[in-house]
């Protein structure tokens, strides 16, 4: 926890800094003594993760709450406060949310990122950290994905607003100052150790880790597992499950490369990942064995849109952010039952 003299720390914008990945950057950021501005719409996080934030470091993040659509608003929040630095998370990120209503994302997780670079220009602040995906790759040719390998067709428009605003981001800092570096996460899950922040999932989970935990506390009857037929060792799809405190931490080390000069071009792209493939059984063994649950699950049929397979080929993000994950997959299990014990 940092109590020294921050005047003159850099000072650090977060969009949806209440959110689930923000809120833990929000915490990472303060104990490497940040000065932390969070922009938060509350349309997806409450004001007691703010409070969860303080029970951690001791220290209140300075909170405004407005919609980054509203384009006059956000100018003046560049105009009124010197930002060194911006992490972007505030996004609509449901994928099957947004088959339904692709306008809602277009409008807003486009327009939410063309008015903060905007401000950021006009204010001469000009190092960005994007929240991006590794759903731009769809299911990759080659395992473990690098981040070379082609972009593929996007498999949700909450996908191609991630696809597009790197494209975006390509473009605006090739005509200005911006310096910029995207994060393609692979799947966010866990909480902070402490128990006071994690994820929120709003009504029935989509992902595997809510469901999971909300399976086990008795919330949900059942987890279903979509689909054992799948070409993998146990039939059931892989993923790249990485802790979200990791996960946190790795957008301080992609801030302190802009803070430093140390970027090597204008827009960077790393693949954040644990370099390791899960299947949905080897993380239900994983869970019995963390929390010594019994988990109450069935196999049913495939989820349309799923891909077989992704794991992260980290050794980009590793050789140039120094950075690597810390934290197992039984660690990440066992903080996010920890999370869902303490929700009313
Ligand atoms: C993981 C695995 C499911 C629920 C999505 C987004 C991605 C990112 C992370 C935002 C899959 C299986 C799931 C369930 C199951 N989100 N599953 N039963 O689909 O890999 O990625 O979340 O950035 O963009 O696409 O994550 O947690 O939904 O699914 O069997 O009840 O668990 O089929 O194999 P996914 P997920």
């Amino acid at each position: 926890m940092n109590n020294g003299n921050t005047h003159h720390q850099p000072q650090i914008l977060v969009t949806g800094g209440l959110g689930f990945i923000g809120s833990h950057t929000v915490v990472e950021l303060q104990n490497e003594g940040y000065e932390v501005f969070i922009i938060d719409n509350l349309s997806n996080s409450n004001l007691d993760v703010l409070k969860g934030i303080y029970n951690i470091t001791g220290i209140k993040p300075k909170f405004f709450q407005f919609d980054l659509l509203d384009k006059e608003k956000t100018h003046q929040f560049f105009n009124q406060h010197r930002i060194n630095g911006v992490i972007h998370f505030a996004a609509s990120k449901a994928v099957g949310e947004s088959v339904e209503k692709p306008l809602k994302y277009y409008e807003n997780n486009i327009g939410s990122l063309v008015n903060v670079l905007q401000g950021m220009l006009d204010n001469n602040c000009n190092h960005f950290i994007f929240s991006s995906s590794c759903t731009v790759y769809g299911q990759a040719d080659t395992l473990p994905i690098t981040e070379s390998a082609p972009l593929k067709p996007a498999e949700s428009p909450y996908g191609n607003t991630k696809k597009i605003s790197e494209e975006i981001l390509l473009d605006a800092t090739r005509s200005s100052e911006l310096k910029a570096i995207a994060l393609r996460y692979f799947n966010p899950i866990g909480a902070h150790p402490s128990a006071e922040i994690g994820e929120l999932p709003l009504g029935v989970p989509n992902n595997l880790i809510p469901y999971v935990t909300q399976t086990a506390a008795g919330i949900r009857t059942q987890l279903s597992v979509f689909g054992n037929d799948y070409p993998t060792p146990d039939g059931t799809a892989i993923r790249d499950y990485i802790h979200v405190v990791d996960l946190a931490k790795a957008h301080i080390a992609a801030l302190k490369r802009l803070l430093n000069h140390e970027n090597k071009s204008q827009l960077e792209i790393f693949n954040v990942g644990t370099g390791m493939g899960s299947s949905v059984l080897e993380v239900i063994q994983a869970f019995e064995k963390a929390t010594h649950m019994k988990l109450n699950y069935q196999l049913v049929g495939r989820r349309a849109g799923d891909i077989t397979a992704a794991y992260a080929d980290t050794s980009l993000v590793h050789k140039e952010l120094g950075w690597k994950t810390e934290k197992s997959l039984e660690d990440a299990l066992l903080d996010a039952w920890n999370w869902q014990l303490k929700q009313k």
